[in-house]
């Protein structure tokens, strides 16, 4: 049994959580482009304004949440369902990235970074999913990383939270694909955006915002489970997961510089 995909994003009504900049931003973009009706989400209501003004009016909802805040991410769903009576995708790519080592782990960085990679996602899919079971249709796609994989070093924080994303994805497909709703779990490699701008070493395989919508875009059109990107990056890691500790450890300490 597979899970359904979008033959054409024309007409669908998609909410982009984490609009603002970065991969979620190119998503919009490339979504409106694709003639979807597309409500934008972030912090940053300028950031927001700004794509906006780019899109066409009729097919541009703006709606500026913190993902960290379950009422707002409610009402803005509810937004979403007054105005235009259904939402088909739900794709969230809000997230932080700080890097930290096991001699700065700091608690208050990390009880944000869980808040917001790996408790924003849940809330958003609480949100949504009552009225997409009810259809029995729709898409959640959710950004984790494949960072998320296995442990890599200085991602005390970030590696936890990615992970987490991976067991909800796993654990929501076994429940949504008998009830017609798809779960699209996305692990993108490097990408050059502002949270990988911190970055002081080479980052391997890099791509661009715009390159990753468009993996993702296909990924969600073809109804794959598990979209990652680049593959010649996200497959090496794949591979050395299922390594045993000895090898992986002693593979990604020649590759990594920490
Ligand atoms: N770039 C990479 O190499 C890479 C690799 C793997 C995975 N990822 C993942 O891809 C996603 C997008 O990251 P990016 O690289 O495009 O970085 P980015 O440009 O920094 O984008 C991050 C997005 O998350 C939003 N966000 C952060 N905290 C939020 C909050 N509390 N509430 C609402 N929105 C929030 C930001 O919007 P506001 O600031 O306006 O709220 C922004 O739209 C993240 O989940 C990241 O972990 C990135």
């Amino acid at each position: 049994m597979k899970q359904k995909g979008i033959h054409h994003f024309s007409g669908k009504c998609v909410w982009v959580i984490g609009a603002s900049s970065g991969i979620g931003q190119a998503c919009a973009t490339a979504l409106f482009a694709a003639g979807a009706k597309v409500a934008i989400s972030g912090r940053r209501a300028e950031q927001l304004k700004q794509l906006a003004n780019n899109a066409p009016g009729e097919r541009v909802l703006t709606l500026p949440v913190d993902v960290t805040n379950a009422s707002q991410i409610t009402q803005a769903h509810q937004q979403i369902l007054e105005c235009w009576g259904k939402l088909d995708l739900l794709l969230f790519v809000s997230g932080m990235y700080a890097p930290m080592r096991a001699n700065e782990l700091d608690m208050t960085l990390v009880e944000k970074t869980i808040n917001t990679n790996l408790l924003g996602p849940m809330r958003a899919v609480a949100a949504v999913l009552p009225a997409m079971l009810k259809k029995h249709e729709g898409h959640i796609a959710i950004v984790g990383s494949v960072a998320g994989y296995s442990g890599l070093p200085k991602a005390l924080a970030y590696g936890p939270s990615k992970a987490g994303i991976i067991n909800f994805c796993e654990t929501l497909y076994y429940d949504l694909l008998p009830q017609g709703v798809s779960v699209h779990m996305i692990s993108p490699g490097f990408v050059a955006t502002e949270a990988t701008a911190q970055n002081d070493f080479e980052m391997p395989a890099l791509m661009t915002p715009e390159q990753a919508a468009k993996e993702i875009l296909q990924g969600i059109k073809d109804g794959e489970f598990d979209i990652h990107f680049p593959k010649r990056f996200s497959g090496f890691l794949k591979l050395l997961r299922i390594l045993p500790y000895p090898l992986y450890f002693w593979i990604v300490r020649r590759f990594v510089k920490i």
